[in-house]
């Protein structure tokens, strides 16, 4: 088992340097008035001039069939937006497709490592994976009965592979623990829950009901995978399997503590 917090020479805080650090701290006090380096304030006055005049990340791509390009005009006509539940559609679409490729990355490391510290399974991964590619199916199935293209990308869908792309180099990183791997899939699962939920409520606002149902029982399956992830997490960090909400020091010791 890898150990994530092990002790190590500090390659990278000041206290190596106690001079040097403490001129640094020093200098913005020994002239008031005047704005140190480091200050943001050009970088602050650049990025403004950009974002005002930037353009948006790109367009809802327009349903392809004219029954979608139909549907689309009356939904907006009615004031609903379906836009906005298209755009939506293609964000969760992307990243169940990352969720995916998190899982593939972590089954990878959890057979690397060989780490038994925690109560996950291997099948337990594989499961959750496979929900997950079920997801991305609900969801082109839901986009193409809307007339909607699920193989275009939506501004929300790019936005959401910018940033998954830190979770995967966690998780891709050789050099990262099964706790490590765990912090970011937490992060990947929480937002899997808010994205559902928001989800649900678009299609019902939108007058979309037949979507609910499959939608309803994806955020009651990634609710699940919060719960496991959120368990193994702890495990992992802690090097214990918790069992009930209680941490068994030994699968055979009777004499467990609480961990919370
Ligand atoms: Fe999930």
């Amino acid at each position: 088992m890898k150990d994530q917090s092990s002790m190590g020479m500090n390659r990278t805080g000041m206290q190596m340097s106690p001079m040097d650090s403490k001129a640094m701290q020093a200098a913005p006090s020994k002239s008031p008035g005047r704005v140190p380096p480091g200050d943001d304030t050009a970088i602050a006055e650049m990025r403004s001039s950009y974002i005002t005049e930037a353009d948006q990340v790109g367009s809802v791509p327009l349903p392809g069939t004219m029954k979608g390009v139909a549907k689309a005009g009356v939904s907006k006509l009615t004031g609903n937006e379906p836009a906005l539940l298209l755009d939506k559609l293609g964000e969760r679409l992307a990243f169940e497709r990352t969720g995916t490729r998190l899982y593939d990355a972590l089954i990878t490391k959890f057979e690397a490592l060989q780490d038994g510290t925690t109560s996950m399974t291997l099948a337990d991964l594989q499961q959750i994976r496979e929900d997950e590619v079920r997801h991305f199916s609900i969801i082109a199935d839901a986009i193409e009965s809307m007339g909607g293209d699920p193989t275009s990308q939506t501004p929300c869908a790019d936005l959401v592979g910018v940033e998954s792309m830190g979770l995967m180099q966690v998780i891709t990183d050789p050099r990262t623990t099964l706790a490590q791997s765990l912090h970011a899939l937490l992060v990947a699962e929480m937002t899997d829950n808010a994205g559902w939920e928001m989800l649900i409520a678009l299609a019902e606002e939108n007058g979309q009901n037949a979507m609910v149902p499959d939608f309803s029982l994806a955020l009651d399956e990634e609710r699940m995978h919060l719960q496991k992830v959120q368990t193994w997490f702890e495990e992992a960090t802690i090097g214990k399997v918790i069992s009930d909400g209680v941490v068994v020091d030994d699968v055979t010791d009777t004499n467990s503590s609480q961990l919370h």
